[in-house]
């Protein structure tokens, strides 16, 4: 048992949350950085992943809650989830990968449609999680107090303001009540009543109390009270969970093809170690991809992975950590899925059928129909998104061909084939977040192929909607 404690990894910690809510903004705010202002349109569009080290955890939770942790955990791996509706595969990836949560609501806007589908996710994959109730800082009045503990903040404030904030925590938890959820202020739960409640849970009984955690991403009240809350929880109650093994346990986040150096894989693993060298077979749109490590990076701690950058190069790494793999013949692989390391006595035909299991349900997304659009996006994740979305009956524009990376010459001749088809309309491409290269822009111009481009979902599809509009008279 004492060595179990002496060797865990790091827990992977998902924020998931309503549009808006200010998911990335706190994971600036823990960061120190803006990614967030970068964003197109303000909104997150892929899955972000930062490495949070142990020295800084401490540090952030002992500065301002002068609290010693005895920290047992090497730090923490956030992953950044989209909030727009239309990124609900994203949301699903990234809570089906964590060990905890922390579910982000606004406290002027209370529990809204992509909380209760987060909700849904959690409680589907059993995932404990506490919630940051945010914004704090906007309750009429407040002030300020820079990164300090929430009890603190909230003694400092008038009577007025307390009072407007215990109004809107009490509809709050009301709300979750809804949901068949008890929740109350982190702080408010009393010791021993979860552990009581635990037990009554097994005999089918009722659920524990979910903590709930004031905080401001802009002024970082209570931030250091939810990092103590993620370790303590951590440590205390999934030492099992989080215990190290050597097996290794990988999946796949994204898959970016990028101008100049080829594809490469965001991962995370959560077990075992990989090496420069070693030979994986990841599971591919077409087949099993059977391929050797080339190199492998991480961005620098508290870097966010989507953020270009530099990277740190290693010639082996431990789980668990966010890890960009550079490899030949990625360009195909399939986000979400697992990738195997091919032992020296395994025998690769099993490996292979191993590797393409879960494939099946991430490919259903991808449903083509003979006649429709050219998709184009930048990662695989963000392909997903935008095809759900197309498809949903509001929208119901057809695909007929995918893609990810630049617009090449390629994909035009083949958006090209629906002007054989007589579907005029179709002859387009649909580029996400992506160039066009001026040789397809060429081709596209002398055969009649329309590209539209955005770097966001709506703009995307509202201008290829008034061209189908006008072109049908
Ligand atoms: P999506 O990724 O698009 O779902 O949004 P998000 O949940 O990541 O929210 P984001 O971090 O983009 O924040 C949305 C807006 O709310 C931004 O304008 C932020 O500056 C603002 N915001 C976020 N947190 C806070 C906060 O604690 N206080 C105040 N006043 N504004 C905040
Ligand atoms: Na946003
Ligand atoms: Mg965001």
């Amino acid at each position: 048992e004492k060595a179990d404690n002496e060797n865990l990894r790091s827990p992977i910690c998902c924020i998931m949350g309503h549009v808006d809510a200010g998911k990335t903004k706190l994971l600036d705010c823990i960061r120190g950085t803006n990614v967030q202002e970068g964003e197109a349109g303000g909104i997150t569009q892929q899955i972000g992943a930062t490495y949070l080290p142990g020295e800084n955890l401490r540090d952030r939770i002992n500065r301002e809650l002068k609290v010693h942790v005895g920290l047992k955990v090497p730090g923490l791996l956030l992953i950044d989830t989209p909030g727009h509706e239309s990124f609900m595969n994203l949301r699903s990836r990234g809570s089906g990968l964590c060990d905890i949560a922390i579910l982000v609501v606004d406290i002027m806007d209370g529990i809204k449609p992509q909380t209760v589908e987060s909700l849904k996710l959690l409680k589907m994959r059993k995932t404990p999680f506490i919630v940051a109730l945010n914004k704090v800082d906007r309750l009429y009045g407040w002030k300020t107090c820079h990164n300090a503990s929430i009890v603190k903040a909230k003694n400092q404030q008038s009577k007025d303001v307390q009072n407007e904030f215990e109004r809107r925590l009490t509809e709050i938890i009301a709300q979750f009540k809804e949901q068949g959820l008890n929740s109350n202020l982190y702080y408010r739960i009393k010791r021993g009543e979860n552990e009581e409640k635990r037990e009554k849970e097994e005999k089918g009984e009722r659920e524990e109390t979910i903590s709930i955690v004031p905080t401001s991403a802009i002024s970082g009240e209570g931030i250091p009270d939810m990092l103590l809350l993620l370790v303590k929880w951590c440590q205390r109650d999934m030492v099992e969970k989080l215990t190290y093994r050597d097996k290794v346990q990988c999946t796949v986040l994204e898959v970016k093809v990028n101008e100049g150096d080829g594809t490469t894989i965001d991962v995370v693993l959560v077990n075992g170690v990989l090496h420069e060298g070693d030979q994986i077979v990841v599971c591919g749109m077409q087949g099993p991809i059977v391929t050797t490590i080339r190199a492998l990076s991480t961005p620098h701690p508290l870097k966010e992975l989507r953020v270009k950058g530099t990277y740190l190069h290693h010639k082996e790494i431990k789980a668990a950590q966010f890890i960009k793999i550079a490899a030949q013949d990625l360009k195909n692989a399939v986000a979400g899925t697992d990738i195997y390391v091919v032992g020296p006595n395994d025998d690769l035909e099993v490996v292979k059928e191993l590797t393409m299991g879960d494939k099946e349900s991430v490919m259903n997304r991808i449903h083509r129909t003979g006649e429709g659009v050219y998709v184009q996006a930048s990662t695989l994740g963000s392909l997903e998104a935008l095809l759900d979305f197309l498809k949903t009956p509001a929208v119901n524009i057809p695909v007929s061909g995918i893609g990810i990376g630049p617009v090449h010459k390629k994909d035009v001749m083949r958006a090209r084939i629906m002007l054989e088809k007589k579907k005029k309309e179709y002859a387009t491409i649909l580029a996400f977040d992506v160039k066009v290269t001026p040789d397809a822009r060429g081709i596209a111009d002398k055969h009649g192929v329309r590209i539209f481009t955005a770097d966001t979902i709506y703009p995307l599809i509202n201008q290829f909607k008034a061209y189908i509009h006008t072109h049908k008279e």
